[in-house]
Order: C-alpha cells, then structure tokens, then sequence
C-alpha cells in the first residue's frame, strides 16, 4: 500500500487525458478559452498504461479518468478498456461534462466503467447556456437519462455561483426525488482561468446546507463513502440524495487518498498544489520503472497536510489555472 508522510493510504488517481473542452463553463475557462497545449505534450496513451500499470502495482486501485473534456481526445475508448486489464486496477470512473458520451453509455459496463459523474450547473436551458457558453443542454440531459436506463450509478456536480444558478438548487434537488441519482452541490474555486473574483466565496457549504433546510427542514445526513469529498444527505421520501462539497472550504483534506496526473503529465499530490514533477519528462528522458517509482514516494513523502498548506506552499501564489489544466 502507498501511504504520505501524513499516514493516509494513497489508491485513487485523476487522470486528466486532456486540456481541451467542447464548452466554455464560466467556472473554469474565459470565454475564448485558454492556451491547448500541443499534443506532443500530452502523455500518450502508451505512457499512460505506463505509468498505471507501475501506480497500480505500488497501491492505486481506483482511477477517475478527467480532463477538459475527456471523450475529445481519440482513442479514449479503448485506452479506457486496456485499463481496466490492468492488474491491480480495481475500478475506472469519469467526470464528463456529458455532451458527448450519448452513443458510448451502452458500452460502459464492457469498458470497466463504474460510476460516472456528469457536469450539470442548471435545469434551465437559458442558465446552462449563459454558463456553459454552449447550447447543449438538451444533449446532457439525454446522456443523464441513458446513463440511469443503463445502471450506471451517476452523480450529478453543480457548481454554486452567486447571481448565476442559485435558483437551481430546488429544481436540481427535485432530480432526486424519482432518480437514483446523487446531485452535489460543490463551492466554487478560483480555477477558472483567470482567478479569484469578490462573489466567489458567498456560497459556501454552510449557506447552501442552510438554503435546503429552510425547504427540507426533515433532511437528514447518510452514511458517507470512505474519503468522500461530500457531505450527504437525503430528503424523506425521495429516492436518491445530495451532497455538499466544500471544494474551497477544504473540509476534507485529512481524508484524502488521491493523487493527480495532469494532461502533460504533472503529478499532482494536492489539487492546490503548484505540481511536484513532471513524469511524462522523466519517461521521455529514459526513466526506468525504478525511477518512476522512487519520484512518486518521494512526492508523497513531502506532501502537504492539506489544501490550504498546499496552496501556502505554491511558487506562484496566484491561483488562475483552468480546471481543465489541472484535470477535476
Ligand atoms: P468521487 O468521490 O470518486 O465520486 O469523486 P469526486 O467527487 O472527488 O470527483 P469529481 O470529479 O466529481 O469532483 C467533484 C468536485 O470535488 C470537484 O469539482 C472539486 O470541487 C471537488 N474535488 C475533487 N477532488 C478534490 C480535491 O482533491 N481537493 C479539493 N479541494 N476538491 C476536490
Ligand atoms: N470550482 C469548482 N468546481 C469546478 N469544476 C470545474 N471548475 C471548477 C471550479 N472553478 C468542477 C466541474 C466538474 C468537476 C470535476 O469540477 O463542475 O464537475
Ligand atoms: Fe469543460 Fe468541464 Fe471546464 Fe466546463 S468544467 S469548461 S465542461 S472542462
């Protein structure tokens, strides 16, 4: 098993398999959208099998696929299934923002994959498009409905944005009265592209758990995942249930048991971390499997407590990078 300097056991890996995204979300790229990086500098996907193969053998069990967009980059399909023979590799996720998965759900099962979660930040047409910057909200709501008529156990993200989507807290929660589904509602951070702005800290976990209350005065908490990153809870009556991740509050760093790949191979040990080495360039500079593995214990044997401490520790302290760059 893989355990940092803190003693918490490390087995999940984000692998983001690229920068690039078919929307515009306001919470993580400007409206022209950010520098792509050439594809020369993506991990191939050999490096990738790579690079899972020897973290599998060393303790990571679940990987979540990221990106951007991952379903973007070809050949996805397929890498996704030469993962799931990988030994050690015991279960394969995604985070998509669901545009572009609709003729894949019937294969998910085959491919390994075990759980998606979709980003969705509004039921209303209107408000998706003004935060997506893309009309394509008829096509997420289509993969959801496949995604349940195929059994796939899916969670739904909704990023709180003050002035934007706050009126889709009641209807997104209403999802969850006849849908198996879990609807999350995450605090905004300032991976957007650009940085910090004033608005993004009002709705934070403890406002958004006392909007529901004054609705849902009967909600009560459910027993939550190991190393979840939300807190959850369901309404009396409905068939599925909500989260609340305090994404920016942090509340779940002493928890944490996950490592990150960015789309040119940065390892990441915190999201709010600057990255600590690149092993696309160790690999491509002849590293050996050896080698490979004394970067990552050495990575985990500095890692920060925490979020905050990560960020403290940062080179630049100006947080603007996309979500897409770093990968969820
Ligand atoms: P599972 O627990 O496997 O379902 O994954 P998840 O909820 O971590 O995955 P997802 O990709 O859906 O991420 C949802 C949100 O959780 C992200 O947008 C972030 O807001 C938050 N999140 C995920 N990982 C981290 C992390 O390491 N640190 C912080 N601060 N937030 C995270
Ligand atoms: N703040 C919070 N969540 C974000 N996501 C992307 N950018 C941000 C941000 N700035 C979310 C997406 C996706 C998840 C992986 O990350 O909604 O569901
Ligand atoms: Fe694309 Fe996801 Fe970023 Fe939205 S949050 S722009 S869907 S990568």
């Amino acid at each position: 098993m893989l355990y940092d300097n803190h003693g918490r056991i490390i087995n999940y890996l984000r692998l983001a398999v690229t920068d690039r995204c078919n929307l515009r979300c306001q919470y993580c790229m400007p409206e022209e959208g950010i520098d792509y990086v050439p594809r020369s500098d993506l991990l191939t996907y050999e490096e990738i099998e790579r690079v899972i193969t020897l973290f599998a053998q060393m303790g990571i069990h679940k990987i979540r696929i990221t990106g951007g967009e991952p379903f973007l980059r070809k050949g996805l399909v397929d890498c996704i299934r030469r993962i799931n023979e990988i030994k050690g590799v015991q279960s394969i996720h995604l985070t998509t923002n669901g545009t572009l998965i609709r003729d894949i759900i019937p294969s998910f099962h085959s491919m390994g994959v075990r759980s998606v979660n979709l980003s969705l930040d509004s039921q209303d047409p209107e408000r998706f498009k003004k935060i997506t910057r893309r009309d394509d909200h008829e096509k997420v709501m289509e993969s959801l409905t496949l995604l349940i008529e195929h059994d796939i156990p899916t969670k739904i993200n909704m990023v709180v944005m003050n002035d934007q989507n706050v009126e889709d807290i009641f209807p997104m929660l209403e999802l969850t009265k006849h849908l198996p589904v879990s609807v999350r509602f995450l605090e905004e951070m300032p991976f957007n592209g650009i940085g910090k702005h004033s608005e993004m800290t009002l709705w934070n976990h403890l406002k958004i758990l006392e909007t529901i209350r004054e609705k849902h005065p009967a909600l009560y908490p459910i027993d939550n995942a190991p190393n979840s990153t939300s807190v959850n809870y369901k309404i009396p009556g409905y068939e599925g249930s909500f989260g609340i991740i305090a994404s920016y509050s942090r509340l779940f760093c002493g928890t944490c048991n996950r490592i990150r790949l960015t789309p040119t191979g940065v390892l990441k040990t915190c999201l709010y971390d600057g990255g600590v080495f690149n092993i696309k360039d160790l690999i491509r500079n002849g590293a050996s499997n050896d080698d490979l593995a004394t970067a990552l214990l050495s990575a985990l044997g500095s890692r920060a407590k925490d979020g905050k401490e990560a960020e403290l520790l940062r080179a630049s302290q100006f947080i603007n990078e996309s979500m897409a760059t770093i990968g969820g």
